[in-house]
């Protein structure tokens, strides 16, 4: 028999329930603080997996009580959020979902897993693949945008990285793709509220980026805390059983959100735990975190008969199995073992950096004010996120501690020796004193070069961070208007880096400046990564993945927006428009400028009457006509002309890149599927319908600036 059965065939059910119960320790990185009842719970086979603990002395104490103390000496799963590094923190993930480089996202999932994983863990609960078309939503931060088919894209890159090629290997973590489906898009952008999207929405945009992620291999998958149309994730035997388990063939174990199972009595589909704890079971989840709902309820479930010993059984032997694939069982230690080599460390900050520089937007470039030249001596870094290098971490740090990243002005600092570096902050991240401006003016007087730091505080997005107002915080506004206006009088440029987790409803801010750049939260490496594209070391190359909205009132604002009966015509009021706003976003999704300027000419794409099983080439000409080197990225997007199904406006298909000197020219391609372009017919089934495609390339997703082709599908 093999080693998991042997274990099941002597387990009580004490111990069973121990395997499919997971609870925090507090978080402390130099000691465990776990409680005293739960440190004997280990011993006891009670508790068989943890969360939030990290440091290698704390993890392997606790490794300890499980492999060396307890009767079947089965080792502990132990996970923690490790969302965009775990030490050394890289850009958030919708800031580094824009660099639109595969590879780059797989090297930075490594490194955190490496990091992570050298800190005594086996386990992030990442990559989180819900598609956010809300940025109410303050968890828009944690995702890849608004594109399900990028989410899919950052999915498999994301496995690949924080798994590696051997899940048992030493610097290996399992992922868990969450959260499992549609958590998104909560009513009004409200968190932890519920979901009502159509089964066509589903399937279209939510599903797929969890399809990918099973595709490459996800060990866990967690469900979300929300229900969709009445059914609590957590309970959702449809989705989890029928769709990932059966549809998909996802074996691996899923996990419950922090406390969900108890939730589901406030959802009010349960009457008391022991139910609750079989709804979950019922619907496939295998370890309840935090709710100590298993372990209490299921007894007493399992003697009402609403659940099995078999399926117990089953969920067991489904953790045992992850426990075993990570080798945890041969190398319970293994994990705390790992010395990293300084070097190693080093190398990781350098790419922090590179990624940090490439996830930056420039948004906006008027008369070239960036990058600034070499002859700037006297240089004003003002505004509350211009010294504020905890900020820098964005939601989610894990063991990043605030005393390793780098401010924008130490950034500058460092990068301008010669220069004068001066600072005020102006106003606070929040709240209405504008007593500070006065100074910050008096440095723009003397400075013959300001770059004005404006944003959310690192807490105002990521969970439980919704907002209705997505305008700047406090009086940051009233300090932006009087800066950019004495600036203007006295011909000062000046750059204004805007910090926040989800696009912010900027149109005036981006109307007053000359130049505007979105850096998101960069991570460690912030202030030099700041510093080096305002400062022109590197040419900015980072799109946004999400449309900006004008206002609240837009949203939601994406690209791909089904097309109307009645599309907007300027001319006819009886069409889809507002009376008071545009229907375009602030900026579209892919919007990015570089220090170069691309022109795009000659689009061929071959054949030109695919069939399903055809690659699809797509070709366009690139010429550099600017000043200085940069790297475009070029998207690809298609449009069915006529479906069954009334086709989105445009659906991304695909991204290329290519670097040029000026006066370069380069051509770039991109090969897509052709089997992609199916539709999912009236029941919802993928079809190739024949007929013709247009093909549309270039720099945003916005029709006046793409070059079209078009394409007939051959069925
Ligand atoms: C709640 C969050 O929704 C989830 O994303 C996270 O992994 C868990 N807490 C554990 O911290």
């Amino acid at each position: 028999m093999s080693r998991i059965e042997t274990l099941i065939g002597s387990m009580t059910l004490t111990e069973k329930l121990g395997q499919l119960t997971m609870t925090a320790s507090s978080f402390t990185v130099t000691g465990p603080v776990i409680a005293g009842d739960s440190t004997q719970a280990i011993r006891t086979g009670e508790i068989g997996n943890l969360l939030n603990m990290v440091g290698a002395g704390p993890v392997r104490d606790l490794q300890r009580l499980a492999v060396e103390e307890s009767r079947l000496k089965i080792p502990l799963l132990i996970g923690l959020d490790i969302i965009h590094g775990h030490r050394s923190l890289f850009p958030v993930p919708l800031a580094e979902a824009g660099v639109l480089d595969p590879a780059l996202w797989e090297a930075t999932a490594r490194e955190a897993a490496t990091e992570g994983a050298a800190d005594g863990l086996a386990l992030t609960f990442a990559p989180m693949l819900d598609v956010a078309r809300d940025p109410r939503w303050g968890r828009t931060v944690e995702g890849c945008g608004e594109d399900p088919w990028l989410a899919a894209q950052m999915a498999m890159a994301k496995v690949r990285g924080f798994q590696g090629a051997n899940l048992a290997a030493r610097d290996s973590l399992a992922a868990c793709a969450k959260h499992f489906v549609a958590y998104a898009p909560v009513m009004a952008g409200r968190e932890y509220a519920s979901v009502d999207v159509s089964e066509r929405t589903l399937h279209e945009v939510h599903l797929p980026p969890f399809e990918a992620a099973v595709k490459a291999g996800v060990a866990t998958i967690m469900p979300a805390f929300t229900d969709l149309a009445g059914i609590p994730m957590t309970a959702h035997a449809g989705l989890l059983r029928n769709w990932l388990r059966e549809r998909m063939g996802f074996e691996g174990v899923i996990i419950s959100d922090y406390n969900a199972i108890r939730e589901l009595l406030n959802h009010g589909v349960a009457q008391d735990m022991p139910q609750a704890a079989a709804l979950a079971l019922n619907a496939g989840v295998d370890i309840d975190m935090m709710a100590d709902g298993y372990r209490h309820g299921l007894p007493i479930a399992l003697q009402r008969g609403l659940v099995s010993m078999q399926q117990i059984d089953t969920a067991v032997r489904r953790v045992l199995r992850l426990k075993e694939q990570l080798g945890l069982f041969e190398d319970p230690y293994g994990r705390c073992e790992t010395r990293e080599p300084q070097q190693r460390v080093a190398r990781r900050r350098q790419l922090a950096r590179t990624v940090g520089a490439q996830s930056l937007v420039l948004l906006k470039n008027e008369r070239d004010v960036l990058p600034f030249g070499p002859a700037l001596r006297r240089l004003a870094v003002l505004g509350p996120l211009a010294d504020a290098a905890g900020e820098m971490r964005g939601p989610w740090w894990a063991a990043g501690v605030a005393e390793d990243q780098v401010s924008v002005l130490a950034g500058l600092r460092t990068a301008l020796p010669q220069c004068e570096v001066s600072h005020a902050a102006g106003v606070a991240i929040d709240g209405q004193d504008t007593g500070g401006i006065g100074a910050a003016l008096a440095l723009c007087d003397a400075a013959d070069g300001i770059v004005l730091c404006l944003g959310e505080a690192a807490l105002m997005s990521g969970e439980a961070a919704s907002r209705v107002d997505l305008s700047l915080p406090g009086a940051q506004q009233a300090l932006a208007t009087a800066v950019l206006r004495r600036a203007k009088q006295r011909g000062t440029p000046c750059a204004v880096v805007l910090f926040s987790g989800r696009p912010l409803t900027v149109a005036q801010l981006a109307q007053d400046c000359e130049a505007l750049i979105a850096a998101w939260f960069p991570g460690c490496e912030a202030g030099h990564a700041v510093a080096d594209v305002v400062l022109g070391k590197v040419s900015p190359s980072g799109r946004t993945v999400i449309s900006w909205p004008r206002s609240v009132g837009q949203i939601p604002v994406f690209h791909g927006e089904r097309r109307s009966g009645r599309p907007a015509s300027p001319a006819d009021r009886f069409t889809s428009k507002y009376l008071d706003s545009p229907n375009e976003p602030l900026f579209a999704f892919g919007h990015g400028l570089t220090y170069g300027r691309f022109r795009y000419s000659n689009l061929r794409v071959t054949p030109a009457a695919p069939t399903a099983g055809d690659t699809i080439l797509v070709q366009v000409d690139l010429t550099n006509e600017g000043l200085r080197t940069a790297r475009e990225t070029v998207f690809v997007f298609t449009h069915d002309v006529v479906a069954s199904v009334s086709p989105p406006l445009l659906q991304l298909a695909g991204f290329g890149r290519l670097e040029l000197a000026p006066g370069g020219t380069g051509t770039v391609t991109v090969e897509l599927s052709a089997a992609r372009l199916r539709v999912l017919d009236r029941d919802l089934q993928p079809v190739f319908e024949p007929g013709a495609v247009e093909v549309l390339v270039g720099p945003r997703a916005n029709r006046a600036d793409l070059l079209v082709s078009t394409v007939q599908l051959r069925g």
